[in-house]
């Protein structure tokens, strides 16, 4: 089985992102599962807590990220940047930086649903450079930005989906992430990674 895991960055209970992420899990195809983690339950980034006073669950979520084969983030835009709930889930995934972090490697794609009919790409391309910086590996030719969101979900027998030209665009997303996966793109990242940590020495 290969395993995506979802990371939803709005802690709104009626989340535009939460609902995407759930279509977007009934999207996988077969073969693939798809597991959820609550990055609103992680503590505020603190580089005290480290070692053995590493919080359990953050512990918990770098080993959801390292044992993931992909991971796909659906958040919001606020203010023109990246929500502070997705960075601060980032940055404990980024530690302990050697010798591999948990996203070293680890294949992510992501969508934004906005309310905006304008906007929503630049938290889409921060993350993605931030987590390509983090050794992660990304899909860069491709931006999926869900606009005018509340308009696109659409019912279909009692299970909520994305009306058709959306569905389309959300599986193409998807696609290019299971691509990543399948063909092993991890691995040259995870070289160039090793590569840097034995330059260190
Ligand atoms: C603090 C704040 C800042 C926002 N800034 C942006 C923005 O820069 N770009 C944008 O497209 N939407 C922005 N929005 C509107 C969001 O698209 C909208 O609230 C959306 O529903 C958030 O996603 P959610 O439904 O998953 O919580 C902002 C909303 C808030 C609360």
């Amino acid at each position: 089985m290969t395993t995506i895991l979802f990371l939803v960055g709005s802690l709104r209970r009626d989340s535009l992102n939460a609902r995407l992420a759930r279509v977007a899990a009934r999207e996988l195809p077969e073969g693939y599962d798809a597991v959820f983690f609550d990055i609103g339950t992680l503590p505020f980034f603190n580089d005290d807590f480290r070692g053995e006073d590493t919080p359990e669950v953050v512990r918990q979520f770098r080993d959801a990220v390292r044992d993931a084969d992909g991971v796909f983030i659906t958040t919001p835009e606020h203010n023109y940047a990246l929500p502070g709930v997705v960075k601060n889930a980032v940055d404990w995934a980024s530690r302990p930086m050697l010798p591999r972090n948990s996203i070293v490697g680890t294949p992510m794609n992501a969508a934004v649903a906005t309310i905006s009919a304008t906007n929503g790409i630049r938290s889409l391309s921060d993350l993605k450079r931030i987590w390509a910086n983090c050794g992660g590996v990304t899909v860069n030719s491709f931006d999926f930005v869900l606009q005018s969101a509340p308009a696109k979900f659409i019912d279909q027998d009692g299970v909520e989906t994305l009306e058709p030209a959306s569905l389309k665009i959300l599986r193409f997303a998807l696609g290019n992430l299971e691509r990543l996966i399948e063909h092993k793109a991890g691995e040259v990242i995870e070289a160039n990674w090793d590569a840097f940590v034995e330059n260190l020495k």
